[in-house]
């Protein structure tokens, strides 16, 4: 029987820091407003240099140093996140190509802060299943780029950062034990971020160039400009407290544990009054609670990963620790986990050191790649196509057709 441990993890935060009091200087709240009503003390801001990309590559990279492994083990890289720098190619790929994870698969996972429990599932399943021996699973955003810094009632709440875990295959009983997953897209309005593609013509036939300027309004009335995140914080709040105590019920009786047997539930970190509500509902001490927000507030996918970094680094998960993790978010989704705490890995720093060289060589190979491409493009390039090409409408009325060198993928 195989068992899936996570033998490494990782987090990375942008280095500006963002009080309350500093926000407090542009909306009308204060810091004892913030700190009593979600616990948040400051967050992190990505910077012009921070993208999700390249937390994401940072957390990764320091979780396979605690795995002691290199990034070619690695089979299967998946990323949560709301906030990919692109709809595709993927942040996992971005992830693969820095890393140069030349035998891994790699895909984003869109579950809102659920995300990385769900990816946590799919890939300890993955590993139970004898597909693959690693994993990454790493949850990664830049939500203050999707905030309304004029809305007092989300911008306070959100921050960004990465936190990744590597998953590995094993016949040592523990790790990931069971999970769940959940979703109700019934709520869906209640915690959103569209996309700009609503506001694109629906086909090549309805398009007209003039009429760029005049795309379809937003319909649901709440004026959210696409690419920002709306969020009814009561009706979430609510849809939190419920979540954490019965989803935290459902993984203990499918685990055959009692709630007094958990060492440490890591929850999603959205408000630290989310955290005391399901602590008297579930008669669990808040003790047996870990919780970071006072320093990054809720950075969604990232929160659960970056938790157990913090909760590993001070001593609060450790061996043979029975553990629950509870993610709640936008779908709505939930998701929850149960696992064993394996034996911390000794850093390996020759490994470390490796993978800072393979990381070199990586960036070296993806660039000979590309240029290679462009070589290969000229020489075999002057395919003859008799048909005219397709020419896809563009927002801003320029001919589908590539006219110029397209930009290449930034991490
Ligand atoms: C957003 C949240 C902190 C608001 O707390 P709350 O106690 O529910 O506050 P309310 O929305 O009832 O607002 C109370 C008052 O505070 C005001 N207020 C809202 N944000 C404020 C802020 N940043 N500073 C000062 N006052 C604020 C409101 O305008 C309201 O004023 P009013 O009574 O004059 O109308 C809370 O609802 C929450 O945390 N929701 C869940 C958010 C979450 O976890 N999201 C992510 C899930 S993955």
């Amino acid at each position: 029987m195989r068992y899936a441990h996570i033998v490494g993890w990782g987090k990375s935060a942008p280095e500006r820091i963002l009080t309350n009091e500093d926000i407090s200087t542009f909306v009308d709240t204060s810091d004892t407003w913030i700190r009593e009503r979600s616990g948040i003390g400051q967050r992190h801001l990505a910077g012009s240099r921070d993208s999700t990309a390249s937390l994401a590559i940072a957390a990764a990279l320091e979780a396979l140093d605690v795995a002691n492994i290199s990034p070619s083990q690695v089979g299967l890289i998946i990323v949560a996140t709301s906030t990919p720098d692109y709809a595709f190619p993927s942040t996992a790929c971005q992830v693969q190509d820095a890393l140069g994870a030349d035998s891994a698969g790699a895909f984003d996972l869109s579950a809102a802060c659920s995300g990385f429990v769900y990816g946590l599932s799919m890939a300890s399943d993955a590993i139970k299943a004898g597909s693959i021996e690693y994993a990454l699973v790493i949850g990664a955003e830049v939500m203050t780029r999707v905030l309304d810094w004029k809305d007092r009632g989300t911008c306070v709440l959100f921050g960004d950062g990465a936190g990744a875990v590597v998953l590995q295959s094993s016949d040592q009983p523990g790790g990931v034990l069971s999970t769940i997953l959940r979703a109700d897209g019934s709520g869906g309005d209640m915690l959103f971020i569209r996309n700009n593609y609503r506001e694109q013509p629906a086909n090549i036939a309805e398009y007209d160039g003039a009429s760029a300027g005049a795309l379809p309004k937003i319909e649901d009335g709440k004026n959210i400009a696409p690419g920002y995140m709306y969020m009814n914080g009561r009706e979430v709040f609510r849809f939190g407290v419920r979540i954490l105590a019965g989803a935290t019920r459902e993984i203990i009786a499918k685990s055959g544990w009692e709630v007094d047997q958990i060492d440490l539930l890591i929850p999603h970190q959205a408000n630290i009054r989310i955290l005391e509500s399901a602590s008297k509902s579930l008669a669990l001490p808040m003790e047996r609670f870990y919780h970071n927000i006072e320093h990054y507030g809720n950075t969604s996918a990232a929160s659960i990963p970056m938790a157990i970094c913090d909760a590993v680094a001070s001593g609060r998960l450790r061996p043979n620790h029975k553990v629950v993790m509870v993610g709640f978010g936008g779908g709505l989704t939930w998701a929850a986990a149960a696992l064993e705490w394996g034996t911390p890995r000794v850093l390996n720093r020759a490994n470390r050191t490796m993978n800072r060289v393979r990381l070199g060589l990586a960036n070296v190979r993806s660039r000979a790649r590309r240029v290679l491409r462009r070589v290969e493009d000229r020489v075999f390039g002057a395919i003859d196509v008799s048909a005219e090409p397709l020419a896809a409408p563009s927002p801003n009325g320029r001919n589908g057709a590539v006219t110029e060198a397209e930009p290449e993928v930034r991490r």
